[in-house]
């Protein structure tokens, strides 16, 4: 039987899972687990990058993702949980990195561009941050993943991850082989305030471990059309974000587009439309709940605990190679 190929993903634990990560991400890592060897890292040392004076906020949310996860349909049989801080050799690795990057090639990164903005570092970026693409490099290579799937703003840091390896392999023989990104295909989920990005930060966000009535509370707060005011008038279905996640989760794709007809029109109301997103939410959402809810704190540690011994050893082999290529081999 041929290998199967392997695939690298990763979530910074900064805070439990939403049902935006369920859409982009979750449910295709359940899908392949199957056919791919599935590596899920939960890379707390990113994390720290930008939340260096707050370990509390990562650490308690490393098994917290993890349940997230198994929670969604991932089967520890088939696919690897690793803890990146405890995988030392991808510190390592990224330390040898270093010296095959420019500090102008990391300042051109357009996702750590836009994120440095967002934060509004300035020149104050710290070097960390400033070089997480670098680890996220390391990340990738020292488990040799053929496949990154991810959502577009990964891209960059793939294309970085193969300059790296190749810049590797022509000053120091081959070790590494090319990496491909692919996208995930589902569109964004807007935040319940229509806002364009789901996030803890916006606290615009329905989490995976969210009970009916917070989910209830939540769609009853949606944003929807402002002008549609009454009942009777039409309404705009563009921008609606009732029909953004009518249009993701709904499997009746006929009546949601007669729902959007009568919407349009006129003499279809907001609550009925959110009454139908509560229904069809509940029944995405209840037995993701339920097994989250089964899971055993100490099981998962275990799980995870297990998944990041296995991913040890790989990473040990491709140190070997690494220190041999580059002779630093010395005992
Ligand atoms: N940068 C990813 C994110 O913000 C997380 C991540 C870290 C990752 N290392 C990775 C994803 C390696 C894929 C592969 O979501």
């Amino acid at each position: 039987m041929p290998k199967r190929k392997r695939i690298l993903t990763g979530d910074r634990p900064t805070g439990r899972l939403h049902i935006g990560h369920y859409v982009g991400s979750l449910i295709s890592r359940v899908a392949m687990q199957d056919e791919y060897e599935q590596y899920i890292l939960i890379a707390d040392i990113q994390a720290l990058t930008d939340n260096a004076d707050n370990p509390d906020k990562v650490s308690s949310n490393v098994l917290e993702v993890a349940m997230d996860n198994l929670a969604a349909g991932i089967d520890s049989t088939k696919s690897t949980f690793v803890v990146q801080s405890m995988v030392s050799e991808i510190a390592e690795l990224t330390v040898l990195f270093l010296n095959l990057v420019t500090v102008a090639r990391l300042e051109r990164n357009p996702t750590v561009k836009d994120e440095m903005r967002q934060k509004g570092y300035g020149s104050n970026v710290p070097a960390g941050f400033l070089t997480y693409p670098v680890s996220q490099a390391a990340d990738i290579l020292v488990f040799r993943a053929d496949t990154v799937p991810a959502g577009d703003d990964q891209k960059p840091m793939v294309e970085q991850t193969n300059e790296i390896g190749t810049k590797f392999n022509n000053t120091y023989g081959d070790v590494f082989s090319y990496v491909t990104h692919v996208a995930s295909i589902t569109p964004r989920l807007p935040g319940i305030d229509g806002n364009t990005k789901m996030s803890k930060s916006l606290n615009n966000g329905i989490y995976l471990a969210d009970t009916s009535e917070t989910i209830r509370d939540k769609v009853m707060r949606m944003y929807t059309d402002p002008a549609h005011i009454h009942v009777d008038g039409p309404g705009n279905v563009e921008g609606n974000t009732v029909f953004a996640y009518l249009d993701v989760f709904d499997t009746n794709k006929e009546e949601v587009e007669e729902l959007k007809t009568l919407y349009r029109r006129g003499g279809l109301g907001d609550v009925e439309i959110k009454i139908r997103l509560i229904h069809v939410l509940e029944k995405v959402l209840a037995p993701i709940r339920e097994r989250r809810e089964a899971l055993n704190k100490n099981d998962v540690r275990e799980i995870v605990h297990e998944g990041t011994l296995k991913a040890q050893k790989e990473a040990t082999a491709t140190m070997t190679a690494v220190r041999e290529a580059m002779g630093i081999n010395y005992f």
